[in-house]
C-alpha cells in the first residue's frame, strides 16, 4: 500500500513529521508530495522545501519526497498510490479537508483502483502548529531579534536555521533598499 502525504510544507513542521512517523506504521510506502504551485509565492522554493523534508526522512527507507503540480489525483495515478494521508487538527481542518477528500475520491475514480483519503488526528502537542504560524512567528521574531530557540517547539533545528537564513537575508535586503 502506497500513500501520498501531500502538502505545501512551507516549511515542514514537527506536526507533519509526527504524522509521517505514524503513517509509516500504516502504509508500506509513503511519498511526501510537495506542491509546486507557480501561481503561489511560498516562502521557500520547492527545492528548499524538498531539501528540508529529505533531511528528515534520510533514515526512513520507505519514504520518498517528490514535487508535484496540477491535480493531486493525477499524481496519485502516476505513482500508483491509492491513498492520501492527511492530518486533522481541528474542526476548521475538517471543514477544509472534507470537500478536498470528496473531490479527490471522485477524481480518483478515473483510475480503476480509486483514491481514498486517510486522516490521522494530530498529536495534541501540535494541534495549534501550522506552517503559517511558524512563518509569522519567525518573521516577527527575527525582525525584533528574539531567541529563536523557541521555534524548536514547532520545527526541527535544521528548519529553524533555514528560517533564520531566509528572514535574515530578507531583512538585509530590506535594509539595502531602504524598506
Ligand atoms: O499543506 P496544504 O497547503 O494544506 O496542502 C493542500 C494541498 C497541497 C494538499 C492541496 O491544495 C492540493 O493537493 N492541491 C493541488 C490541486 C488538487 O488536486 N486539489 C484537490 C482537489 S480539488
Amino acid at each position: 500500500m502506497t500513500a501520498l502525504f501531500p502538502g505545501s510544507f512551507d516549511p515542514v513542521t514537527l506536526g507533519h513529521l509526527d504524522l509521517l512517523k505514524r503513517g509509516v506504521k500504516i502504509f508500506d510506502n509513503i511519498i511526501v508530495a510537495v506542491l509546486h504551485n507557480a501561481a503561489k509565492q511560498p516562502l521557500f522554493t520547492v527545492d528548499e522545501r524538498i531539501a528540508m523534508l529529505k533531511s528528515h526522512v534520510e533514515c526512513m527507507p520507505n519514504v520518498q519526497v517528490q514535487a508535484y503540480s496540477g491535480l493531486l489525483a493525477e499524481f496519485a495515478n502516476k505513482q500508483k498510490a491509492r491513498y492520501i494521508l492527511r492530518g486533522i487538527r481541528s474542526e476548521a481542518d475538517c471543514a477544509y479537508e472534507l470537500p478536498m477528500a470528496q473531490a479527490n475520491r471522485q477524481l480518483g475514480q478515473a483510475s480503476e483502483k480509486g483514491l481514498e483519503t486517510v486522516f490521522l488526528i494530530t498529536d495534541p502537542a501540535y494541534a495549534h502548529v501550522s506552517s503559517a504560524l511558524v512563518r509569522e512567528a519567525a518573521a516577527a521574531g527575527y525582525a525584533s531579534g528574539f531567541d529563536d530557540k523557541v521555534l524548536e517547539q514547532w520545527v526541527s533545528p535544521y528548519v529553524k536555521n533555514m528560517l533564520k537564513n531566509k528572514y535574515n537575508a530578507n531583512l538585509n535586503l530590506q535594509k539595502q533598499i531602504g524598506g
